[in-house]
């Protein structure tokens, strides 16, 4: 009787002192403040330490390091310019800054989806949530420019509006629906797995394969069969899906986006149930004995004692030397790979050149597509010669063999025609020959980009702080 008076007057004390105080760090309308500042105050090493992801800010131009790749993906934005990643801190910047999001002068105007902003920003969970998921996609990506103001946080991965968080516990979550549905799609639940399960999957809401569907160009994982590279493969051409048709080869092809998650999870670690936050995120004992999580999320070689040391009896030399002698491997095998393919795809323009007919491009051109979805999955997300170099081995030996396939039967039909002569590839040494031998004006794109940095940039800002004021 007493015990039951006891709870039933904290319930009441509950209900009366949500309905007084105000909620904990939420905008006006109640939504999750998505400001990373807000929660310094609460968790001030969490925010330290995330803020800390700053410190990784080199730029490193993946397309001058390897210009193949430029050809690789003739047609497509990543052929304009490709970083390779740095901290989560300047998630927003990048997106701004990158060449792929065009020089957009006014709402209306492109070239990519509001889509792109999908995995760089805790006000997309904001957004999503007032708008819901049709009223944040729709439209082209500067349609809300002025509302995704904080680079990748506390909010993505929290809910930072419970009471458990705000008492120092993680209560992670996903704040996308569309990753709650592909969580579902594969039989894993959010709310029905383990912490180390969670811990994996607030990651994979952006280091995962996804792709753009509908007339809103809503982001979808391609997980419906699996998440190996084949089911996606299958996946993709079961319902006819391309991201773009091929500038040189005219083949309809897929971009890999960074399926990091899903070949982590093929991988010895992931088999094992060592996830991402083992490594990228480990737990750190301060001087009075607290532990926290730190949230640099970085190279984990940089704190080699709090991480693979917990489990491996190895040095750090030893195990730096298995990782960068993969890493070699995997890069042999992905120039190979792309070897290949550039040739696949110039002999194909040079077949129709010749008059080759779609009926008689078709095979060669699924050829060509699977051959670069493969090597796409085994190198498009960033670390997998750590993560699953067995993977990566074994899917770009596959690239290579449907390459092959492609050019033999392209030998023939180039025979057929007429052409018995070597096709001959340009020169493409560098980045900038690899454009140009494209057509590519990259004067204009630059030009167009300032502009959009000179003047559309600082009038969103102006807004943000503007709306941000009255949280
Ligand atoms: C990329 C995802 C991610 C981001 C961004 C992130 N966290 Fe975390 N956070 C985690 C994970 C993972 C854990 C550990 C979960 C566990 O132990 O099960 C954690 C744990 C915590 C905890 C529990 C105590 C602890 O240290 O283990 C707090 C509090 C916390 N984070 C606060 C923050 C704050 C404040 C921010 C923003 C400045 C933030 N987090 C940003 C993923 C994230
Ligand atoms: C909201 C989306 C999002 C979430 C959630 C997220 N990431 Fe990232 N991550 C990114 C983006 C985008 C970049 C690249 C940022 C750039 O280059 O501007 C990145 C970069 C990285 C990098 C490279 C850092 C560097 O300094 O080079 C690592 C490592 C990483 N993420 C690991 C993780 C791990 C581990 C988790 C889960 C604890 C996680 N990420 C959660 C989007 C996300
Ligand atoms: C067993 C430890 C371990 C696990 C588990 C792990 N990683 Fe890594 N990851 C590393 C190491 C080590 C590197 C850097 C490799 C190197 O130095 O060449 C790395 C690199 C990365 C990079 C590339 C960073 C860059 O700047 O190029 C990203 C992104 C990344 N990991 C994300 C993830 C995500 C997401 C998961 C989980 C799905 C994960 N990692 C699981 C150890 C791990
Ligand atoms: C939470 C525990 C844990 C952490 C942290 C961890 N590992 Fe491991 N690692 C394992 C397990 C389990 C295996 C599986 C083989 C075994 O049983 O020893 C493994 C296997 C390996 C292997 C052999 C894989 C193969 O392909 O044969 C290498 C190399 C390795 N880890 C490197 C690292 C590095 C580098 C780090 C830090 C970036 C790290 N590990 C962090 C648990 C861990």
């Amino acid at each position: 009787m007493k015990k039951h008076w006891i709870i039933s007057s904290v319930a009441s004390l509950a209900i009366l002192a949500a309905a007084s105080a105000p909620a904990f760090a939420t905008t006006e309308d109640g939504l999750a403040d998505p400001r990373n500042q807000t929660y310094e105050e609460k968790h001030p090493d969490q925010y330290k330490t995330w803020k800390q992801t700053s410190e990784s800010e080199q730029i490193e131009d993946a397309l001058k390091e390897d210009p193949n790749m430029v050809i690789l993906w003739a047609g497509y934005g990543f052929a304009k310019d490709y970083n390779k990643a740095r901290g989560h801190f300047f998630a927003l910047d990048d997106v701004r800054q990158t060449l792929r999001t065009g020089g957009p002068t006014d709402p209306k105007s492109g070239p990519m989806p509001m889509a792109c902003w999908s995995c760089k920003s805790p006000d997309v969970a904001r957004v999503i949530e007032e708008r819901g998921e049709d009223g944040y996609f729709e439209g082209k990506w500067a349609r809300l420019g002025s509302e995704i103001s904080n680079p990748i946080g506390c909010a993505d991965c929290h809910d930072t509006r419970s009471e458990k968080f705000q008492n120092g516990e993680p209560e992670l979550a996903l704040t996308r629906p569309y990753v709650e549905r592909a969580f579902e799609a594969i039989g894993k639940k959010f709310d029905e797995q383990s912490r180390l399960d969670k811990q994996a999957s607030v990651c994979a809401q952006c280091h995962v394969e996804y792709y753009f569907t509908g007339p809103n160009k809503t982001v979808k994982f391609p997980w419906d069969r699996g998440t190996q590279v084949g089911e996606m493969e299958e996946y993709y051409d079961g319902i006819e899906f391309k991201d773009w048709q091929h500038a040189v080869s005219k083949a309809p092809m897929l971009k890999a986006q960074h399926p990091g998650y899903e070949t982590w999870r093929e991988g010895i670690h992931g088999k094992n149930g060592v996830v991402c936050v083992d490594c990228h995120m480990p737990k750190v004992t301060k001087e009075d004995g607290t532990v926290y999580t730190d949230h640099k999320v970085g190279n984990p070689f940089d704190r080699f004692e709090d991480t693979c040391a917990n489990c491996h009896t190895q040095s750090k030399e030893q195990l730096q030397n298995i990782v960068s002698s993969r890493k070699a491997q995997v890069l042999n095998m992905k120039l190979t790979a792309e070897k290949q393919l550039v040739a696949a795809h110039f002999e194909a323009g040079a077949a129709w050149d010749a008059g080759a007919t779609e009926a008689e491009m078709k095979p060669i051109l699924m050829d060509i597509r699977h051959a670069q979805w493969r090597w796409d999955y085994a190198i498009a997300s960033h670390g997998v010669h750590m993560h699953a170099p067995e993977v990566a081995l074994e899917v770009l030996g596959t690239s290579v063999d449907k390459a092959a396939d492609a050019r033999t039967k392209l030998i023939r039909l180039l025979a057929k025609k007429g052409i018995t002569e070597p096709v001959e590839i340009p020169d493409i040494s560098t980045k900038e020959k690899a454009q140009a031998a494209l057509g590519m004006d990259m004067d204009k794109m630059n030009a167009e980009k300032q502009h959009f940095l000179d003047t559309v940039v600082p009038q969103w800002e102006a807004e943000q702080k503007e709306r941000e004021s009255k949280y």
